[in-house]
């Protein structure tokens, strides 16, 4: 049956790839992105998905954002929340703005976006999340206190908000990418990053295309007993 997707941060890398699946498997999505429109231009220029833009970690935003998607395709029925950014530091050098701006977008970003549309799936008994979170979440990572923190987080609250919604219909997942070919994780440094694609033992970075069939077959029709469950996608890295 198709439904109306959205995902965030979904011009570029991860996101993107998940648009692209979720179209190909027969779903009405639209993009969300914040301050890359040449990137968000291009990727609707290339896949005619449409592209809007808001800051997730804005609570007001992100209502104005959901109701003008829901008048313009329909009720969001699959929400995936993929936008995020890292601000890579160690702790003790990490200033207030470096911790809160990653809690803010990539956790409180899962929940503004969340509380957006839960109104809408509880009325309509069906809804399915699928909150990106990151094997960092799970093992930590050197100079991602903030990032761990939001990632782990997102976690909890998926479980949380699974046990909330089984009973109308929705379903909430997370999902755990190792590391994958995109911007952000081209932005570590090449001599670190070449340690770590070392200790992966699939021996390489994953295809955000990867990630993206797992997303599709998350929010599947027939996907209703899958819930409250942390999907890894790491290339066998967290059993290093
Ligand atoms: N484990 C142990 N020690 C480490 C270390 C590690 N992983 N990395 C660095 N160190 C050590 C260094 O050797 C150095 O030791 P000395 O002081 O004895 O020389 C010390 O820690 C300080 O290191 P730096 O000078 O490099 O510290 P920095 O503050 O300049 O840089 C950093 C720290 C920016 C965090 C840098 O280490 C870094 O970029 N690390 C990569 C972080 C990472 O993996 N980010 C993932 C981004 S992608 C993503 O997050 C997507 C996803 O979901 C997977």
């Amino acid at each position: 049956m198709t439904r109306t997707a959205v995902v965030t941060g979904g011009v570029t890398g991860i996101g993107a790839a998940t648009c692209i699946a979720l179209k190909k498997a027969g779903h009405q999505v639209a993009a969300t992105f914040f301050g890359n429109g040449d990137e968000a231009k291009k990727f609707h220029d290339q896949t005619g998905i449409p592209v809007y833009e808001w800051n997730v970690a804005v609570f007001d935003d992100c209502q104005r954002g959901v109701a003008e998607i829901a008048k313009a395709i329909g009720p969001i029925e699959i929400l995936v929340n993929n936008a995020g950014i890292t601000q890579d530091v160690t702790l003790h050098k990490m200033t207030c703005e470096q911790w809160r701006s990653v809690i803010d977008i990539d956790l409180g970003g899962c929940f503004n976006m969340c509380r957006a549309v839960i109104e809408s799936m509880r009325e309509r008994r069906f809804g399915r999340i699928v909150n990106i979170s990151s094997i960092n979440g799970l093992a930590g990572q050197f100079g991602q206190t903030n990032y761990a923190a939001a990632k782990a987080g997102i976690i909890g609250f998926s479980k949380s908000l699974a046990l909330e919604g089984a009973a109308r219909g929705i379903t909430v997942n997370a999902i755990a990418p190792g590391y994958t070919d995109t911007a952000m994780v081209a932005a570590v440094p090449q001599d670190i990053l070449k340690k770590i694609v070392a200790a992966v033992p699939v021996g390489r970075l994953a295809k955000p295309e990867e990630i993206a069939r797992a997303v599709v077959f998350l929010v599947g029709d027939d996907a209703g007993f899958i819930t409250g469950e942390t999907l890894s996608i790491n290339g066998g890295k967290y059993m290093q």
